[in-house]
């Protein structure tokens, strides 16, 4: 069984996608630390994000690199966001992504494009979403969390950004699949979420 998980940032779709995993005991690969791990590369290495050529170049980032806790933060959320635009570094990504959705036994992904373009022969298809007023809140409570000095604002003001450069850029956009369930978090708590994750994929494979 394949699942793909898509969704804007903040919507909730590691968690539900990390929990799916669990449930139905499958591997999971978040697609947006790829992503991450080339910003970081291209930021270690001095060179542009904007620039196809330093993109694609920091594509053959360490291993290791994939285990850095700075892969996580807003600030290479931002550069990944960047990279990701230029149509080589979606395709010098996409092997790894397709191998991983097609071993034998079945995976999980979560990402922007999972539904779309690596799985279009996704078993479950799952689009997540929130307000952004909802996935502001949840990232500032985050970083507060982590002592970060930050005002709700300016989280929402990035987020906007990101989604706007995630949705509109010419490649693989950030759009729900045509037979993808969409399932909106804006109100749910991290349980409930993850229940309806579940019901979802359930009904979904049984139909
Ligand atoms: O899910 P995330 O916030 O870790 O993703 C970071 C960026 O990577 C996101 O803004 C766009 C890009 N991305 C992508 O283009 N395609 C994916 N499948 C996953 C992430």
């Amino acid at each position: 069984m394949i699942i793909a998980v898509d969704g804007p940032t903040a919507s909730g779709k590691g968690t539900i996608a990390k929990a799916l995993a669990a449930h139905f005991g499958l591997p999971h690969l978040d697609t947006g630390l790829l992503y991450r791990a080339v910003g970081r590369q291209v930021e270690l290495s001095g060179g542009d994000p904007n620039s196809e050529d330093d993109a694609l170049a920091a594509c053959a980032f360490p291993e290791a690199l994939l285990s850095d806790p700075e892969l996580r933060s807003e600030a290479t959320g931002g550069l990944a966001s960047r990279v990701s635009v230029h149509p080589s570094v979606r395709k010098a990504l996409y092997e790894r992504q397709r191998s991983f959705a097609t071993q034998p036994g079945g995976a999980i992904l979560d990402g922007r494009d999972i539904g779309t373009m690596i799985a279009p022969d996704a078993d479950v298809k799952l689009f997540v979403l929130a307000s952004v007023e909802a996935r502001a809140q949840r990232r500032f409570n985050e970083m507060q969390q982590q002592g970060r000095k930050v005002t709700l604002d300016e989280i929402a003001t990035d987020l906007a950004q990101r989604d706007a450069r995630d949705r509109t850029r010419k490649e693989a956009p950030l759009r729900a699949a045509d037979d993808a369930v969409l399932l909106d978090t804006s109100h749910l708590g991290r349980d409930d979420a993850i229940a309806a994750a579940v019901a979802a994929v359930e009904a979904k494979a049984l139909s």
